[in-house]
């Protein structure tokens, strides 16, 4: 299948893998797009999960690499009336000068950049002084079995997701990066069955 196709097939069924988590990350969702202030950039924006919980008397630039989810995207925001500038393009260099936020918005999204540490960078740069980070991504599981069992079905969900990674470490990446401050939390997110569990982290990191 080509990229294209991939996108196409991921931007479709991404509201309906949403609908069936919605009520379990919620919580996620608050303690990020909900923590917001002035002039916000969303990456990787998807489909629009974010947008009703993003507080009013905002600025909001959403951004996504995928065509087809910047097309749902546009849509969304018309359809919850979000006023919102709604960009095509990547997070590894992004296209706004230095300093041009006061927030960044990142959900399920690092798992899936071909570079972390050029992302963070990036949004160390688009931050101005003060700003903040905030975050919310499912990482590698730090339980022996689980752990074997992310690694075994990565290559094949990478496939299917158009690149997202179930062992990725993004927590260590985002502490180590040249943040001032990082405050994470790690969550087992407990799905439908006892052995369905992701590991997730949540927080905000300041420059
Ligand atoms: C798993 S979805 C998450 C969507 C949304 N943030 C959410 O919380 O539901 C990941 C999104 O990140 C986008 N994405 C992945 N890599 C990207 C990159 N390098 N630059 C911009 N967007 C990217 C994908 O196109 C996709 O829409």
């Amino acid at each position: 299948m080509s990229k294209n196709i991939h996108e196409l097939v991921f931007a479709f069924a991404y509201d309906y893998l949403d609908m069936i988590v919605a009520d379990f990350v919620k919580e996620y969702r608050v303690l990020t797009a909900g923590m917001v202030s002035g002039s916000v950039l969303e990456i990787g924006a998807g489909a629009g999960a974010n947008l009703s919980f993003y507080p009013g008397n905002i600025s909001l630039t959403l951004l996504d690499k995928n065509p087809y989810m910047v097309k749902k995207l546009l849509k969304k925001t018309k359809l919850l009336d979000v006023d919102a500038e709604v960009i095509l393009d990547s997070a590894e260099i992004l296209p706004f000068p230095d300093n041009s936020f006061d927030s960044v918005v990142v959900t399920l999204v690092l798992c899936m950049v071909d570079n972390v540490n050029s992302v963070l960078d990036e949004i160390y740069r688009v931050l101005k002084p003060g700003g903040k980070f905030y975050f919310y991504e499912h990482i590698h599981s730090s339980n022996q079995r689980r752990s074997r069992v992310e690694n075994y079905i990565n290559p094949i969900w990478r496939i299917l997701s158009t690149g997202c990674n179930l062992n990725r470490n993004t927590n260590e990446l985002i502490m180590n990066h040249k943040f001032s401050e990082s405050k994470v939390e790690i969550k087992d997110l407990q799905l439908w069955f006892p052995w369905l569990s992701i590991t997730n982290i949540v927080g905000f990191a300041t420059v």
